[in-house]
C-alpha cells in the first residue's frame, strides 16, 4: 500500500512547517543567532506585557451601582414640635399663635407647615396642647384664649339634642381617630346659632391662664367647644402631622 508512506511524508511536512510558523514555541531550534533574538525580542515583549497572552478581552460595560436606600431612622417631629406616640404613628402637634383668625385661615397656615388642623386622639394630648396655648396665651397678653383644631360637625347632629355629644363632631385631620380625645364641658357641644354664621360647625380647644382657673364660660381648662367656624376671636392654633 502507497498509504503509510505517504502519511509519514504528511506528517513529517507538517511538523516542519509548523516549526517555521512558531519558532518562538521552541520546537524549531536554529543558530546561536537566532536563539538570542527570539529570546531577547521574547523577553522584551514579556516587559510590554504582549508575550503570547490570549487576546486582550474587552471588560464587559460598567454597570452603575443602584442607589443605596437612605439608612434606616426613626421618623421625627421637626424642632419646637411636640411629639406623640399613636397607633397609627408618631404624631406631631404645634400650637401657634394666630392673633385673632377664623377657623379656616388657621387650617390654610397649618397646610403651609405641611399639616392640618390637629385632631386629638388621646386625653393626654388635649391637655398637652392646651398647656402649650396657655404659654403662648400667657406669653402675649394672657386672659382666657381658645385653640382651633381639627373637627367638624357630623351630619344630622345639627341640634343639641340630635346626637349624643361623643358622636356630634369628627376629626378632619385624616389620621386621628376615636373620641378619647374629646372631653365636653356643661351643655357643649350646644349648637348655638347665629343667623350671620349659622351653625357652630368647627372646634376649639379651651384655655385658662393657670391651673386651677377656669377657661371662658366657666369651662374647665382643656375642654372642647364647638365654635362658628368665622369667629376671629379664637387667637391661637394647633397644627398636627405625623412624623417623618
Ligand atoms: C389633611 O387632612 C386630609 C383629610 O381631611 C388628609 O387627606 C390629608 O392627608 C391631611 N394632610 C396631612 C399633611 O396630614
Amino acid at each position: 500500500m502507497r498509504l503509510l508512506p505517504l502519511l509519514l511524508i504528511s506528517l513529517f511536512v507538517i511538523t516542519v512547517v509548523s516549526g517555521i510558523i512558531y519558532p518562538g514555541d521552541g520546537g524549531y531550534g536554529g543558530g546561536g543567532g537566532r536563539d538570542s533574538y527570539y529570546s531577547s525580542s521574547s523577553s522584551s515583549s514579556e516587559e510590554h506585557g504582549h508575550g503570547h497572552r490570549p487576546p486582550h478581552r474587552p471588560r464587559p460595560p460598567h454597570r452603575p451601582r443602584p442607589p443605596r436606600p437612605p439608612p434606616q431612622r426613626d421618623p421625627e417631629c421637626e424642632d419646637g414640635w411636640m411629639t406623640f406616640d399613636r397607633p397609627q404613628g408618631k404624631w406631631c402637634i404645634k400650637v401657634f399663635n394666630g392673633g385673632n383668625l377664623a377657623q379656616y385661615t388657621a387650617q390654610a397656615l397649618c397646610q403651609n407647615h405641611g399639616a392640618n388642623l390637629t385632631g386629638l386622639q388621646t386625653a393626654n394630648e388635649r391637655v398637652q396642647v392646651a398647656n402649650a396655648g396657655r404659654v403662648i396665651s400667657n406669653a402675649n397678653g394672657g386672659g382666657f384664649a381658645e385653640i382651633w383644631i381639627s373637627g367638624t360637625r357630623r351630619p344630622g347632629c345639627n341640634r343639641r339634642t340630635d346626637c349624643a355629644p361623643m358622636n356630634t363632631f369628627q376629626w378632619t385631620d385624616g389620621h386621628t381617630t376615636g373620641t378619647d380625645g374629646m372631653y365636653w364641658p356643661g351643655p357643649e357641644p350646644n349648637a348655638f346659632w347665629r343667623n350671620d354664621w349659622g351653625n357652630q360647625n368647627c372646634l376649639e380647644l379651651h384655655v385658662s391662664v393657670a391651673d386651677g382657673r377656669a377657661a371662658r364660660y366657666g369651662y374647665p381648662h382643656a375642654s372642647l367647644d364647638d365654635q362658628h367656624c368665622p369667629q376671629t376671636e379664637v387667637r391661637l392654633y394647633a397644627c398636627g402631622k405625623l412624623a417623618k
